[in-house]
Formats: structure tokens, C-alpha cells, sequence
């Protein structure tokens, strides 16, 4: 169907490059050659057709040199992105006259330039070529292809990533449950090899769980120590926050009053699934309750549609600070849930002065309930 006849309007582009920057992808270069001319881009719509024959789609832009030289050559190859590529990938993202300077190359089938750094080849032949509106989908027969040992560059939400086995993730979280659980003591020490044989995991996932609770700021790394568990206190929780506090005023001021129904119809909706889990002054379900808050404020920020914002509040870690506050106890206040309906009903009537005023009686309650707890352990968790 065509704009023209469609009933819908269509979605507008900024948005759809921060919804589909969800579905995480591999990365790769597209290269080419043509009388001694390399040519390369970096690609993440590249993707497998069939087995049988062996056969890849490309998606390249037509406004490059890339994908003029592959239609004029005829050929390609797929160098797939291992994951210390980084910097090839955004070399080869921005044009450039002699984006190959200084690369290693291998020698190829097809006379296509093949990254030496890379994951994995595909070289492939063109076989049709289908215009698709600002780009052309390079429909390439494989005719060799060879992959090596290592990890894949990934893409997600506009930035470079690694892939994590699920076996590894899963230590991860084990081990993150286990800080947060108050396992271990503020303090103390955790080594790789204790920690593997503790809970039965391979050492090397032990020692992914503890680089990625250091990201957490979970643990820290002492050079003559070791993996050391973070205390938390209150100025860590007032901090966070203040932070968060920070981030949704700024979005009241922004989008109070610009909302849709079906965007406060979602916030209502957030809220009502979140308090589903708080009950009588008790968490019903502390796990769920900090998922359904984390989307409730996740929402709000989301309305300012702002990539910069919403990471910033990702980068918080407001659910660590809350399960090592309030996850300590199943008792709580069911205010929060009085104060959070105040910011949902101010969004619905477009009344700024009032959605800032419960934001901040919110942000107090949670701060000085945290403090509650932390008092109840001493000061320190
Ligand atoms: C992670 C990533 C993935 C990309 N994927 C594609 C893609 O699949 N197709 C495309 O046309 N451009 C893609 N681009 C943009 C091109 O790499 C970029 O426009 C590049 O400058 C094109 O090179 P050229 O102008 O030398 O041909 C991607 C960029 C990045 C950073």
C-alpha cells in the first residue's frame, strides 16, 4: 500500500529510528572493489535469505559510493564485526576518501577487499538488485564464506555493544541478586574463584558477573583486594533521587499539557499496574513492584521522546538503589502510591504547578524512607 492510498498517516522518522533502534542487530562492512578501488560502509541490514542457494541481502543506501560501486561491480563482501571492531565500525560509518588506510586485508575470492579483523566473510555475487525507495536491497549469491573464533560487535539503541551468552547473563543476575539480597557484606571481599565454586559457575562467568556489577557500582575493584562490595548509604540514595527529580521536572516542564489521551491513558495505566504490588502499606510482590515503578517513571521520561534523557535515566540504576533501600523490608507506605496518583491526575489535567509539587513531595518520601531503612540497618547496607 502507498502513503497515498494508506488510511494511516504513517509514523513520523524520528520516532521510528528510536523504536526500531530496539531490535538489536550485528554489525558489518559492506566492501567492494572496482579498478583498484575499495569502496566500504558499515551495514547492520544485512541479513541471511536462504541456505539453499546460499544467499545474503544488503540494504544499502543509494546515496553513498558504496552501493553505486557494488551495483556497477557486481560483487560483495559481508565482513561480519567482531566485538573489539568498534572503531572500524565508525570509521567506515563516516565518508571518507581512504577509509581503508592502514587496514589489514585478506586475499579474497572475488577480488573484494575482506577485513582481516573481522568475525566472518560472506562473498557474494549480485544477483538482483531491488530499488526500495532511498535504498537498494543487493540480493548476493555466497560463493565463499569462512568465520573465526570471537564475538560479535553488537547495535542497540544507537550504540555498540557486546553479546552476552545467556549462561553468562544468567550468572550475572544470580550474582546481582545476591548483592542486593545482602549476601555479602559492605566491605568484603569476593573472589573470582570463591564466588565460581560458592554458587557452582563456570570462573569465567564469575569473572563477567563481577565486571558487570563494577558497571553497577555494585562492587569495586581494589588492585590488592579484589572484587570489593559497595556500601550504600544515604547520600548514594539522595543523590540518585535528586537525579531522577531532576530528569522529571525537566519533562513536566516540557510535556505537561502537550499529552495526548493515549499517552496519558498509558501513564494511568503504569500506575495501575504498579499499584497492584503495593498493598496496606506492604509490597505484595517487592520484585514486581520495583518493575511496574521503574516503568511508571521510565514512562514519564519517555514522554520528552528525548534519547539523551531517557539514558541519562537508565544510567541512574534506580532499581539497585531501591532494592537496597526498600527491598529490605516488605513494609511500606501506601503515600507513595497517594503521591504518584497526584502526578498522574496533574498530567491528566495538563496542571504543571501540580504534577512538579507531587514529583517533589514523591522524591522526599522516597529519600527520607530510604534513610528510614538505612537508620534501621545501622546506616549503612
Ligand atoms: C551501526 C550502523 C549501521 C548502519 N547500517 C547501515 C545500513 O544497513 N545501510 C546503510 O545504507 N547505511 C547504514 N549505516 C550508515 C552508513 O554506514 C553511512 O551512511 C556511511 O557513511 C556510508 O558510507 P559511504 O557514504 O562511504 O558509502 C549504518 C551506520 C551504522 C553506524
Amino acid at each position: 500500500m502507498t502513503s497515498a492510498t494508506s488510511p494511516h498517516s504513517g509514523v513520523d522518522g524520528r520516532h521510528f529510528r528510536h523504536v526500531v533502534g530496539h531490535l538489536a542487530s550485528g554489525v558489518t562492512i559492506v566492501t567492494t572493489a572496482e579498478d583498484e578501488i575499495t569502496y566500504g560502509m558499515t551495514a547492520s541490514s544485512v541479513t541471511s535469505l536462504s541456505a539453499d542457494p546460499a544467499t545474503m541481502l544488503a540494504c544499502l543506501n543509494n546515496s553513498g559510493p558504496t552501493a553505486a560501486a557494488v551495483a556497477r561491480s557486481g560483487r560483495y563482501a559481508v565482513n561480519v564485526l567482531g566485538e573489539a571492531n568498534g572503531t572500524l565500525a565508525t570509521r567506515f560509518a563516516t565518508p571518507h576518501d581512504d577509509k581503508f588506510a592502514g587496514v589489514p586485508l585478506l586475499d579474497s575470492v572475488l577480488g573484494v577487499p575482506l577485513l582481516a579483523d573481522a568475525l566472518a566473510h560472506l562473498e557474494c555475487e549480485v544477483v538482483e538488485r531491488i530499488m526500495a525507495g532511498t535504498h537498494s536491497i543487493f540480493v548476493g549469491r555466497v560463493v565463499a564464506a569462512t568465520a573465526y573464533s570471537g564475538r560479535p560487535l553488537t547495535y542497540f539503541r544507537g550504540g555498540f555493544g557486546r553479546f552476552a551468552l545467556a549462561q553468562e547473563d544468567a550468572a550475572y543476575r544470580t550474582v546481582r541478586d545476591l548483592v542486593l539480597k545482602r549476601a555479602f557484606a559492605p566491605g568484603s571481599v569476593i573472589t573470582v574463584v570463591d564466588l565460581a565454586d560458592g554458587i557452582e559457575i563456570e570462573p569465567s562467568s564469575a569473572f563477567y558477573a563481577l565486571t558487570r556489577l563494577e558497571a553497577d557500582g555494585l562492587v569495586t575493584r581494589e588492585a590488592d583486594r579484589g572484587y570489593v562490595v559497595t556500601a550504600f548509604d544515604a547520600r548514594t540514595s539522595d543523590t540518585t533521587f535528586d537525579a531522577r527529580l531532576v530528569i522529571e521536572l525537566g519533562v513536566i516542564e516540557q510535556v505537561v499539557g502537550e499529552l495526548g489521551a493515549r499517552e496519558k491513558n498509558k501513564f494511568r495505566q503504569r500506575f495501575d499496574a504498579m499499584a497492584e504490588f503495593l498493598r496496606d502499606d506492604r509490597f505484595v510482590d517487592f520484585d514486581a513492584y520495583l518493575d511496574a515503578n521503574y516503568r511508571f517513571h521510565e514512562t514519564l521520561v519517555d514522554f520528552a521522546g528525548s534519547r539523551v534523557l531517557t539514558t541519562m535515566f537508565e544510567g541512574l540504576a534506580i532499581k539497585q538503589v531501591m532494592t537496597r533501600s526498600f527491598g529490605a523490608t516488605q513494609e511500606s507506605s501506601q503515600r507513595f502510591l497517594q503521591e504518584q496518583q497526584r502526578i498522574v491526575e496533574a498530567f491528566e489535567a495538563g496542571d504543571k504547578a501540580g504534577a512538579r509539587d507531587a514529583a517533589r513531595a514523591y522524591n522526599t518520601l522516597a529519600k527520607d524512607r530510604a534513610r528510614e531503612v538505612l537508620a534501621m540497618h545501622g546506616g549503612v547496607l
